[in-house]
């Protein structure tokens, strides 16, 4: 009869020891009764990187690598981004629920009531050179927040995190339209609350006083699916950054700061930059082959491509390709499309690239779309923090309201000198 445990020989002292099995994975801990002597530590696992841990159960995405499936609280990711808004999502991902007509009413009523910024974050946004990062802009205005809602450090009263959950939702993207009214030397926009989230994005944005502006409708659903797409992704870098830095209870401006710094690396939310950049150094399609071939050299990386978790391709990229042309069919078309589709042809038949598993993924194609939205390339990896803050929220107040969860704290193999006596400044060599 099948039993749900694990039997591990230790062939250094011959013990058998029989650990549990749940849900495929065993506790780490229960190694530790590994051990040769009764006084040493016990065994651990060694795993850089965390190619094979599990650090929390969690309830908010699902994904599939091998087969291409995203699922937010079990509702594909193909279904949400066709039918629901990005406001929908971000409910579902915080709450646990689609919700009823009137809670999303509410909800929006909620956000809405919380996008207008403190001078103070206003003038800390003025203080910044023209030519700032905007990452840098967002990263530490999210951390200032902190000091404006000292109340915020309430962390285990549930009524202040979900406040501060609709405060930081509701104001990011007014210091993204601000940290870019800087950048262009423009004054600012306050929010229009008669506009959705994105299309309130854009105004603030883009508006001059003209007399009859009106966002375009077909450029905010694009912005909106894009935001769907990006809610979530279950444990990522800045995800664990979040619930890492979370762990020690520090307040969530604080945490979010820190998840939006792992963001802006460009292995991470900063590969849509990243791709804008790669695909304007080809120029031109004539010298894709050329380009893969330095790829396959190891002369640098085809970004956009590969995935930790996907071994096939990204549901997200299937999606965006799709929106792009939508995009591109309401501006001007984008000659850098056409590098990206050859290039993306060329690698899918690639021997190199299909015996790696590497497929397009979220970002091959969306920095596409925000160039066509007109952002400048630094402004990507802010575009894909706005709606990645509800899933780190989510994912934030899951951790806090896990019994199992402590201060984040990983071990290490110490493989340095032994002890030895100090040696005094003089009778150094
Ligand atoms: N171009 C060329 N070769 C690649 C690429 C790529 N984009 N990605 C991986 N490889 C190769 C590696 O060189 C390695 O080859 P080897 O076995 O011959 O040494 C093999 O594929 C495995 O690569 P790893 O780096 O071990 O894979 P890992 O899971 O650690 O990396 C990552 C995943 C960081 C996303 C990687 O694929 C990458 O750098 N991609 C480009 C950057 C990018 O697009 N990032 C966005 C990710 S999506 C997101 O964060 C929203």
């Amino acid at each position: 009869m099948s039993k749900d445990t694990l039997t591990v020989t230790d062939n250094r002292t011959g013990k058998t020891y029989e650990i549990p099995i749940q849900n495929d994975t065993i506790n780490a801990i229960d190694l530790r009764k590994i051990k040769v002597a009764s006084e040493d530590f016990g065994m651990m696992t060694y795993d850089p990187a965390y190619m094979n841990t599990a650090a929390c159960k969690s309830t908010i995405t699902y994904i599939d690598g091998d087969k291409g499936i995203l699922e937010y609280r079990g509702y594909p990711i193909e279904q949400l981004a066709e039918q629901s808004s990005y406001l929908e999502v971000a409910y579902l991902l915080i709450y646990g629920e689609l919700p009823n007509a009137e809670r999303l009413k509410w909800w929006e009523y909620r956000i809405s009531r919380h996008n207008f910024i403190h001078q103070n974050l206003i003038d800390l946004i003025q203080a910044f050179r023209y030519d700032a990062h905007p990452m840098g802009i967002l990263i530490s205005s999210v951390s200032a927040m902190s000091t404006l809602f000292p109340e915020a450090k309430e962390v285990d009263d549930p009524a202040v995190r979900e406040k501060q959950i609709w405060r930081m939702l509701g104001m990011i993207p007014t210091v993204a339209a601000f940290a870019y009214r800087h950048r262009i030397g423009r004054p600012f926009n306050f929010p229009d609350n008669s506009l959705s989230y994105t299309a309130n994005l854009l105004y603030m944005m883009d508006f001059m006083n003209q007399r009859d502006y009106e966002v375009n409708p077909v450029l905010a659903k694009a912005l909106d699916v894009l935001f769907i797409l990006h809610a979530d992704h279950e444990q990522n870098c800045s995800t664990a950054t979040m619930r890492g830095v979370g762990s020690s209870r520090v307040d969530p401006y604080c945490s979010l700061s820190a998840a939006a710094a792992a963001l802006y690396g460009p292995l991470h939310g900063g590969a849509n930059e990243a791709v804008l950049r790669m695909l304007q150094h080809i120029g031109n399609v004539k010298h894709v082959p050329d380009f893969i071939d330095r790829v396959k050299k190891g002369e640098g990386r085809l970004m956009g491509f590969g995935h930790r978790v996907y071994k096939n391709y990204d549901p997200r990229a299937k999606i965006i390709r799709k929106v792009a042309y939508e995009v591109f069919e309401a501006t001007e078309s984008n000659p850098l499309l056409e590098i990206a589709v050859e290039l993306e042809r060329i690698a899918l038949q690639d021997e190199y690239f299909i015996a790696r598993k590497l497929y397009p993924n979220v970002d091959f194609y969306s920095g596409l779309i925000y160039q066509a939205l007109r952002f400048p390339i630094e402004y990507f990896p802010f575009l894909f923090a706005i709606p990645r803050a509800s899933g780190w929220l989510a994912q934030w107040q899951e951790m806090l309201e896990d019994d199992e969860q402590k201060i984040m704290r990983p071990r290490q193999i110490y493989l340095g000198e032994a002890r030895r006596d100090y040696v005094p400044l003089d009778q150094r060599s």
